[in-house]
């Protein structure tokens, strides 16, 4: 009776995760004397759920190379809504790993309102604070390198603050500074769309502005005598035929890994990439120069990211698939 009091405890321990943020309060006042106020790493407008990780007075340091969760387009750091899953069941994962906050960090990016997903793009706005919370963790660990665990538009917006360099983006200009590649240990991209999102195709490049040609999904409208309905189809041999997002084809031929060692996962029922994941004829969810991939048969774009924290684990400590 006493082993089975236990065993649904942990059970009911582990499904019921209550999950606190934000940012240690010394990492919020390292933040605070380092010039870092302004980015609002923190995000107490979603209570304790707004971001995670940080030193205590019992974890004064980081002993494993930091890992950083980069969530995609509407979601949160950590659970905020049914939709809005963060990275509880990850960050949880490891933790029963070994992994401590002094080395599991999130921050949020813009906000959780479904609604307003397609206005979100690869913005100077965006992608300058999420650069700073980068160099931050860096700075704060002084680790020499960090990972990187990312879902969706984590994984474009991840893979261009690593890459840096110029954004021309529909919010300005702006300069992200020099590549810090060298400084990304495993970087791991679940349900990313590398090159665009085929219903962004056609009119919905120039309806939705997370869809747009010059930093949004765009996939490209056509290829060869192809048209945009054909955009999914397995068997169109476009061969880099279709021109799409330029921020996207320029990470893409930019020719540079996005860390030391890469890996993609994505799913073949992903409800939101559609078409089993194809673009144009490739996985739009394969991340360029990738090590290895894990591909799933029937998880949906959430749970890609909800249901693999015992892949993403491997991945980042084993660095193999
Ligand atoms: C892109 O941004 C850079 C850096 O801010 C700027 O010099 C350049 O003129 C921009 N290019 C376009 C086409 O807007
Ligand atoms: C990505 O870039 C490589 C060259 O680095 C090119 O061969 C390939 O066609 C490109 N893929 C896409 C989808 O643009």
């Amino acid at each position: 009776m006493f082993y089975i009091c236990i065993a649904i405890l942990t059970v009911f321990g582990q499904t019921s995760s209550s999950l606190t943020g934000p940012l240690s309060s010394d990492f919020q006042n390292w933040l605070k004397s380092n010039q870092y106020s302004s980015y609002d790493f923190v995000r107490s407008d979603y209570g304790t759920k707004g971001s995670y990780g940080g030193f205590t007075k019992t974890l004064t340091k980081a002993t494993k190379t930091p890992v950083i969760f980069l969530h995609g387009n509407s979601d949160s750091a950590l659970k905020t809504s049914s939709l809005s899953t963060g990275w509880d069941n990850s960050i949880d994962y490891f933790e029963t790993k070994g992994y401590t906050s002094a080395e599991l960090y999130a921050t949020s990016w813009q906000d959780n309102i479904a609604a307003k997903a397609g206005t979100r793009t690869h913005n100077c706005k965006d992608l300058t604070r999420l650069r700073k919370f980068f160099e931050a963790v860096l700075a704060y660990t002084g680790s020499a390198k960090v990972s990187v665990v990312s879902h969706s538009m984590g994984v474009t917006l991840g893979r261009k603050v690593i890459k840096g360099g110029v954004v021309n983006g529909t919010d300005g200009n702006c300069d992200l500074g020099p590549s810090i590649t060298e400084k990304i240990d495993v970087f791991v991209g679940i349900a990313g769309a590398n090159y665009g999102l085929c219903n962004c195709a056609g009119t919905f490049g120039l309806l939705a502005a997370t869809c747009n040609k010059k930093n949004g999904f765009w996939p490209g409208d056509a290829c060869g005598a192809y048209t945009s309905t054909f955009c999914g189809r397995a068997a169109t041999p476009c061969n880099g035929l279709s021109t799409y997002s330029r921020l996207l084809d320029e990470m893409n031929t930019s020719n540079n890994k996005d860390g030391s060692y890469v890996f993609s996962m994505w799913s073949k029922a992903d409800d939101l990439i559609g078409n089993g994941d194809i673009v144009w004829g490739r996985p739009t969810s394969l991340v360029p120069l990738s090590d290895g991939k894990i591909i799933y048969e029937s998880l949906t774009h959430m749970q890609s990211k909800e249901n693999t924290a015992v892949d993403q684990y491997k991945l980042v400590t084993s660095k193999k698939v």
